[in-house]
């Protein structure tokens, strides 16, 4: 059969997921929206083999075990069944950027992960199908499968998929993201999103994204960072509260997080046009203009905790590569 290699980009969300009505098909307690970061990539190839007894999966040079390698497994077990196929597979995924520090290596595994296995075995899916697939792995991947900015919404298996709602040259948007931990977080979002609908504060901020949305898709289609910008900010302190606050609670800040996220308030008074993001782990996203991105980028690289800086503009959606990974 067919050896395919797939490339995707992970992506920010402005207004989060957090919280899912559906465990089993990852059906999202509100919409979200993101956009994908075309500085850091993933690449994935996958060969569904007639000699293999069972799937092997390499992640960043090492064969996965446990969690991770469930949920591959899991997403092959999909595959296969939509391809009626029964051959195991082989699959290898190289993430360019540091996995398990929210910078959602997952969205960006998975929505690769969803392209290259379909086609190995012979399947070809259009965008809302694929989408919908790498729903079924992980959320945030299925925003990862069109190109540029992407609303994620739909309360039923058919429904829930991301469509763009803007291309990656409508604008360039920056997050520049200061890394203040480089270690894979203790809880992943996979049971926090169970966990959270125990927080006091979840109700009330699953009912306030609506409002928030519109102000993100508002600013998207103006180009307007101080339009979107509060929104976004709200909800990821939103967010975070509600992980904070669930049972058993979710306290992904780093000292250096604070220091970041009080010095983005301190420049914004100062006149820089910046905002700020998280997702589930301690690195801060800084939403930017990129005529400012390179001042950002230097004042984060003097904040005490700041171990690294990366910076990335919008970025496309899942495609197909050339060069297979073995
Ligand atoms: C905080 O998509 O990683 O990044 O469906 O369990 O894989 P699973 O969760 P995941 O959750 C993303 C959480 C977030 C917010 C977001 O990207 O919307």
């Amino acid at each position: 059969m067919a050896k395919v290699t797939a490339a995707a980009h992970p992506n920010i969300a402005f207004i989060k997921y957090w919280g899912r009505v559906d465990p089993e098909l990852n059906l999202a307690a509100n919409p979200s929206l993101s956009m994908n970061l075309g500085a850091l990539t993933t690449v994935t190839t996958v060969e569904f083999c007639a000699d293999q007894s069972v799937d092997v999966v390499i992640i960043d040079n090492e064969p996965a075990t446990g969690q991770a390698l469930a949920r591959v497994v899991a997403h092959l077990d999909r595959t296969r069944a939509l391809g009626a196929i029964q051959h195991r597979a082989h699959v290898v995924s190289r993430n360019g950027f540091p996995a398990g520090t929210g910078l959602a290596s997952s969205a960006a595994g998975f929505a690769a992960l969803s392209l290259a296995a379909t086609r190995a075995a012979g399947l070809n899916l259009d965008e809302a199908a694929l989408s919908r697939l790498a729903r079924m792995a992980s959320g945030s991947a299925c925003r990862s499968v069109p190109a540029g900015f992407c609303l994620w919404e739909g309360d039923s298996h058919e429904s829930s998929f991301a469509r763009q709602v803007a291309p990656p040259d409508h604008w360039d948007l920056r997050d520049v993201v200061a890394v203040v931990s480089y270690k894979h977080k203790a809880v992943g979002s996979y049971d926090g999103h169970k966990w959270a609908p125990t927080s006091p504060l979840y109700a009330a901020r699953v009912a306030a994204v609506p409002a928030l949305l519109d102000a993100v898709q508002k600013g998207i289609q103006e180009r307007c960072l101080d339009t979107m910008g509060p929104a976004a900010e709200t909800d990821a302190l939103a967010m975070h509260a509600v992980m904070m606050t669930s049972q058993p609670g979710l306290l992904y800040w780093a000292a250096a997080t604070v220091t970041v996220l009080q010095a983005v308030r301190a420049w914004r008074a100062e006149g820089l046009r910046i905002y700020f993001t998280m997702d589930a782990g301690p690195n801060v996203h800084c939403l930017c203009d990129p005529l400012e991105a390179s001042e950002v980028e230097r004042r984060l690289r003097d904040l005490e905790g700041v171990l690294d800086v990366l910076s990335s503009g919008p970025g496309g959606g899942v495609r197909l590569v050339e060069d297979h990974l073995f």
